[in-house]
């Protein structure tokens, strides 16, 4: 895999550094909810401080500003708080919301040229954002001499080792409900690994008819449910004595036991996507369990994606993993062999 030059070769004494992080993070009431990305964003920051950089102004998006009142509510206002209170550093600065600007997402050429006025170097730390051909992922990265920041690179080693030789067996667990979008990653990536189970809404799709071109596993039992609703009516059902018209919401504990099994002597695991509706604790225990037996692998093992990285952290289990990335598109297409935008924008180190 190409590799962008790093920071760390960069001369930054006394220069004025633009760095896009991805600070796109969940808020609560105007408050940051979980600020794992603005941690992850640290190092290149300090790094930067460290060396001698007379100025540091940080560039991210916030959600997907539409309307007007989207302007206030994505204010990246709280954002700036948790950053100052996490790196106290008269020399770093957070400019508003990217997506503010409309020429940001249309990579137009007006906003990039401002982003870089007054810049001397540029550094993309944001692999979240790194599949998004923006202005400030992308365009601004031909105005300026362009580095990749700490957790980048961090990202694309980390990911990177599942793309070349691995340790056998390699498990990957598949899951949620965006199937469409997964399946692309499954294909590149299935046919080298022993086995691919999939659970979740997945499984549902698969058993009609499985696009891949190798054999899956599949749940043999489900917490089939008679709605989908956090207190519906629900039992252990095999699949094929599921109730007509009700739904599984979680792999059953056969399934989890098997899945089990096979993680736990897995050498290297790629796990995206949960098992069930794990947010309803009623259905987590399939979800649960794939994530103690990949935490308890001694395994390298990478997990993906928004929700199956939400489930490991609340699990409390998110240390017990080789990596976890802090993007989710990112680190599909990545993994689908895509050249992202914002790190081919960056020349080769
Ligand atoms: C993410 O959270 O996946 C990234 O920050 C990219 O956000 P986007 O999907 O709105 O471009
Ligand atoms: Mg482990």
């Amino acid at each position: 895999m190409r590799r962008p030059r790093s920071v760390e070769t960069a001369d930054v004494e006394g220069k004025r550094v633009l760095v896009r992080a991805d600070l796109n993070v969940p808020l609560a009431a105007g408050e940051v909810a979980d600020d794992t990305r603005i941690r992850a964003a640290l190092p290149t920051l300090q790094w930067l401080l460290d060396h001698g950089a007379r100025e540091v102004v940080v560039a991210s998006h916030l959600g997907r500003p539409e309307t007007a009142d989207d302007r206030e509510r994505l204010s990246i206002a709280p954002v700036a708080n948790r950053l100052r209170s996490l790196l106290a550093d008269d020399r770093v600065r957070l400019l508003e919301n990217t997506r503010f600007e409309p020429g940001e997402t249309s990579n137009e050429s007006g906003f990039a040229r401002e982003l870089a006025e007054g810049m001397d170097i540029y550094v993309n730390d944001a692999f979240g954002s790194a599949h998004r051909a923006h202005c400030s992922t992308e365009g601004v990265a031909h105005l300026l001499p362009a580095y990749a920041g700490l957790l980048m690179l961090a990202e694309l080693e980390h990911l990177g080792r599942l793309l070349g030789e691995v340790e056998h067996p390699f498990v990957i667990v598949a899951g949620g409900a965006k199937v469409d979008d997964k399946l692309a990653v499954l294909e590149n990536l299935g046919g080298r690994a022993d086995r691919v189970l999939i659970g979740g809404k997945m499984a549902e799709q698969m058993r009609e008819h499985n696009p891949l071109s190798f054999p899956v596993e599949l749940p043999v039992d489900v917490v089939a449910a008679s709605a989908f609703a956090e207190d519906a009516e629900a039992h252990v059902a095999t699949v094929d004595a599921v109730p007509a018209g009700w739904l599984g919401l979680d792999i059953g504990p056969a399934t989890a036991e098997a899945f089990g099994a096979i993680l736990r002597e897995a050498r290297t695991i790629f796990w995206n996507g949960p098992m069930g509706v794990f947010e309803w604790s009623r259905f987590a225990a399939g979800t649960r369990a794939v994530a103690e037996a990949v935490a308890a692998a001694d395994a390298y093992s990478v997990v993906g994606g928004g929700d199956s990285v939400r489930a490991i952290q609340e699990f409390g289990l998110a240390d017990r993993v080789s990596w976890v990335s802090t993007g989710g598109g990112a680190s599909l297409e990545l993994l689908e062999g895509r050249d992202l935008p914002g790190v081919a924008a960056i020349p080769e180190g």
